[in-house]
């Protein structure tokens, strides 16, 4: 099928590659020059395993291309999707306005003849009824459906999550672009669950929500672990045995950060208070969040005394292994805190550093995990990186200066890292 995709970051460029992938012609719209003259060019302006490989693939055998103009897109399509971003505004609710602008851009471009609007983006639930009020308004000719299909891809693993959906949620409320949608995905082999409009979009922040609640509440646990002594890796364990639990999301850590699960879990609770329900327990989830982050950094001025003029190396920066984004990453909020309270930081990750520099001006920036250990007096783990699992961690005790380990994702073992010398913490073990 012929497919335009509005918006190429990490949601639309990895989603259109795989539609490529599976034989559709993809014709893949952003409106910053710069990123499509980089995709022009063979460069791929985000870092996800196996995208890169991917688009060369698909772009060499013509089924993928790139473009700034939406026209082009929606002419040579029967089926747009919409993947650009739904930040927050500082209340909380959804900045829509970029959904509308490219909803005013479509009527501006839309043929006579059919075509098919999907919304990617996460966004409230009835956005699918105002955009398509919105394309009505513009232009009265156009001959249309708006579906809902949200997208439940995780950064870092993003091209398998695509491939490999465990559902597909269409929510259209016409038959004629149902059937579309279902043809559109057929290559996937996934279960595609069909609903309303309304019960698409309100899948996608539902969802959102539980996974950060079942972070949160495990992270709460931690305090229970770490006041009567027990192991929040063996509670869930224990817990994740039971498949009605699931092991997955049961993580402990310095909280939960990403251009997602901050937003939108803000997004869900206005939300629910524009219809008339104190979602109090998703404030609840947000309080444990920022608790974490706070009971964290508590541990390590505990252990240094003070912070002023302490050298002090971070593993980490992405807001979780295997990616290079740094937006609402715990591990730079925690940089942060720390350059605040006069500590002078050397930090390392894998593939965010660049994006991570601009934020962070006055921690420097080196390119590796031994760098950082130079001299330092405490190490802080802040993402969760496979990759310093593997560090020769005899190596970086060496360059310290005095043997301070704090895990703020319980990555390393704690029996390993004590008997190598070091002054380990982790969160509720
Ligand atoms: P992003 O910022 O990486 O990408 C958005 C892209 O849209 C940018 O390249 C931007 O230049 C482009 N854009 C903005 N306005 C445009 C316009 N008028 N015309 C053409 N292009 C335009 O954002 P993202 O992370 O891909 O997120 C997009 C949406 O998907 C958000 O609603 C987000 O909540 C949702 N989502 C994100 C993820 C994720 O893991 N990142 C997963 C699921 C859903
Ligand atoms: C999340 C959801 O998992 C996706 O399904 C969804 O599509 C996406 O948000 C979105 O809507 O944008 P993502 O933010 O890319 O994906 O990454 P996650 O793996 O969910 O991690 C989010 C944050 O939670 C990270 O900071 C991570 O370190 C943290 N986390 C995750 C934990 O602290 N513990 C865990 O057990 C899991």
């Amino acid at each position: 099928m012929n497919l335009a995709i509005i918006g190429s970051g990490y949601v639309g460029l990895v989603t259109g590659t795989c539609f490529a992938e599976v034989g559709h012609n993809v014709i893949c719209v952003d409106n910053d020059a710069k990123k499509v003259e980089m995709l022009h060019q063979g460069k791929i302006p985000i870092y996800e395993p196996g995208l890169e490989e991917l688009i060369k693939k698909n772009v060499a055998s013509g089924r993928l291309s790139f473009t700034t103009s939406i026209k082009d897109g929606i002419d040579k399509s029967l089926v747009i999707f919409i993947a650009v971003p739904t930040p927050p505004q500082p209340d909380g609710s959804v900045d829509l306005s970029y959904i509308e602008a490219v909803a005013r851009e479509i009527a501006g471009a839309l043929p006579k003849d059919y075509r098919i609007i999907v919304d990617k983006s996460t966004v409230p639930v009835k956005t699918g009824d105002k955009v398509a009020q919105t394309i009505k308004r513009y232009n009265k000719k156009a001959s249309f459906d708006v579906v809902s299909n949200p997208e439940f891809l995780r950064e870092g693993s993003a091209v398998a999550d695509l491939m490999k959906p465990d559902r597909i949620v269409v929510g259209s409320d016409t038959q004629r672009a149902l059937d579309a949608m279902k043809e559109i995905y057929k290559p996937f082999n996934a279960p595609i669950l069909e609903t309303d409009l309304n019960s698409a979009e309100l899948i996608k922040h539902a969802s959102n929500s539980f996974l950060a609640l079942k972070i949160s509440y495990i992270n709460a646990l931690t305090i229970i672990c770490e006041a009567s002594g027990a192991d929040v890796e063996k509670v869930a364990q224990g817990m994740g045995a039971d498949h009605r639990i699931g092991r997955a999301f049961l993580n402990a850590g310095i909280g939960y950060g990403g251009s997602c699960f901050p937003k939108d879990l803000s997004a869900f609770i206005k939300i629910s208070d524009d219809l008339g329900y104190d979602f109090q327990l998703l404030k609840q989830v947000e309080v444990i969040n920022r608790e974490q982050r706070e009971r964290f950094i508590k541990k390590i001025r505990e252990s240094l005394w003070v912070l002023r003029d302490k050298k002090i190396g971070v593993l980490g920066l992405a807001f979780k292994g295997n990616t290079d984004d740094v937006r609402s990453s715990v591990a730079i909020a925690l940089v942060e805190q720390m350059i605040k309270e006069g500590a002078h930081i050397k930090a390392y990750d894998p593939k965010g550093s660049e994006k991570a520099a601009p934020l962070i001006p006055k921690a420097q920036i080196v390119s590796s995990a031994e760098a950082v250990a130079e001299g330092a007096d405490a190490i802080v783990v802040a993402t969760e990186w496979t990759d310093f699992k593997t560090l020769d961690w005899n190596k970086i005790k060496e360059k310290m200066n005095s043997p301070l380990l704090f895990d703020g994702r319980n990555l390393l073992d704690p029996v390993k890292m004590k008997e190598l010398g070091f002054d380990y913490y982790s969160i509720g073990r």
